[in-house]
């Protein structure tokens, strides 16, 4: 097998956010500009250290560099990360706070829903700043909650996997959705149209146990779900759900998933290549939601945003069918097509 290099480092912007009064901590981080301005949602979390949000933020922003590039949107990669206040706290002067910062800059970082933020925190970002989508979507324009795009994107990738890498059709498949939010509860629906039997986990009761009824999905403990007994297994939550001992004890033969960062660390890649588990990479099948936000930034339509995403399954069967020619993991043979898409627009631009 061949081995990878590092993953691309230009010098990352990190923009440190903090307004005492409006309850404001966080940082946006600008990975790369190279193919326009930098385009990511803005997360909303409890992280224990302000460190603990840097990172994640500069990953989530490496993340959105490559799944841009190979969406073929004219936006570099960044990413809004804020730490969540602890107790009661004035969500719409937050988001106004922060809108503000995003306006301060310009136009270098566009922002958007992500983990934790919804339309409504969207809104108020737009009362003080133009770089901002995922706000309702008038007419036949693109706009509005971004997950049901990304859930799309998400079953045809899965469909189109299947079908190369297990030869199989998702009606009578087990899929295991690991987290039903916002998109895993869509695909969830979308599985169930389709034939698929669900195994669901998800530690907040709320919206599984209402699709666990509805779909007749079984539930299992969220520390069970990535090791059920199933054919496919959905990461759907947060990211790091494929590590060594969960990818060591897999049942399921495809991995497809919303979930950003999905590889808890660069070798499990090489472990489900070993395992004969196929992997759709996490950032070329959950492209739809930031296809649908670039969209609605650009003024483009809501069809501009359904052909885009029609895209994303075949890009997805023609990555596993060459990992598997050349016995690559198809993370790797992804990176490399992004790099080369950000490479070009670096070589144009210098
Ligand atoms: P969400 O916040 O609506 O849903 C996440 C769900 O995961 C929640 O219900 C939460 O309780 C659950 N969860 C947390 N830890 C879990 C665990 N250990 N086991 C099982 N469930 C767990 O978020 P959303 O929007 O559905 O996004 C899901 C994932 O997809 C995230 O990683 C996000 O970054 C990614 N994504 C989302 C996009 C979108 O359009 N919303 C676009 C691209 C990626």
């Amino acid at each position: 097998m061949v081995a990878r290099p590092a993953r691309l480092t230009p010098p990352i912007e990190c923009v440190r956010l903090h307004d005492a009064d409006a309850q404001l901590d966080g940082v946006i981080a600008i990975h790369s500009t190279a193919l326009g301005p930098g385009a990511g949602g803005c997360r909303l979390w409890t992280y224990p250290t302000m460190d603990n949000a840097l990172t994640d933020a500069v990953r989530l922003a490496e993340g959105m560099s490559y799944k841009n590039a190979l969406a073929g949107l004219p936006f570099g990669g960044a990413k809004a990360v804020l730490r969540k206040p602890a107790g009661e706290f004035d969500r719409a002067a937050l988001f106004r706070a922060f809108g503000r910062e995003v306006e301060a800059l310009g136009g270098l970082y566009i922002t958007a829903e992500d983990v934790g933020t919804s339309v409504a925190d969207m809104q108020e970002v737009a009362s003080v700043s133009r770089h901002v989508a995922g706000l309702p979507g008038r007419d036949d324009r693109a706009g509005g909650d971004p997950s049901p795009w990304t859930a799309k994107g998400v079953f045809e990738a899965m469909r189109a996997a299947a079908a190369v890498a297990l030869g199989r059709d998702l009606a009578g498949l087990a899929v295991a959705v690991q987290g039903t939010g916002n998109v895993g509860a869509e695909l969830c629906r979308l599985l169930a149209d389709a034939g698929a039997r669900l195994v669901i986990a998800d530690p907040n009761p709320a919206r599984r146990d209402r699709l666990a009824r509805i779909l007749d999905a079984h539930v299992v403990d969220p520390a069970e779900i990535a090791t059920a007994d199933v054919d496919i297994f959905a990461p759907c939550a947060l990211g790091a759900a494929l590590d060594r001992a969960s990818v060591a004890a897999m049942k399921a033969r495809l991995v497809c998933g919303a979930a950003n960062n999905q590889l808890a660390t660069p070798d499990v890649a090489a472990l489900l290549l070993e395992r004969g588990i196929a992997y759709a990479p996490d950032y070329v099948v959950n492209a739809g939601g930031i296809i649908s936000v670039s969209a609605e930034y650009l003024g483009e339509s809501e069809a501009d945003v359904a052909s885009r995403v029609g895209a994303i399954a075949p890009r997805v069967a023609a990555l596993i069918e060459r990992a598997a020619r050349e016995r690559r993991s198809p993370a790797h043979v992804a990176d490399e097509l992004a790099e080369d898409v950000i490479a070009g627009a670096q070589r144009v631009a210098a």
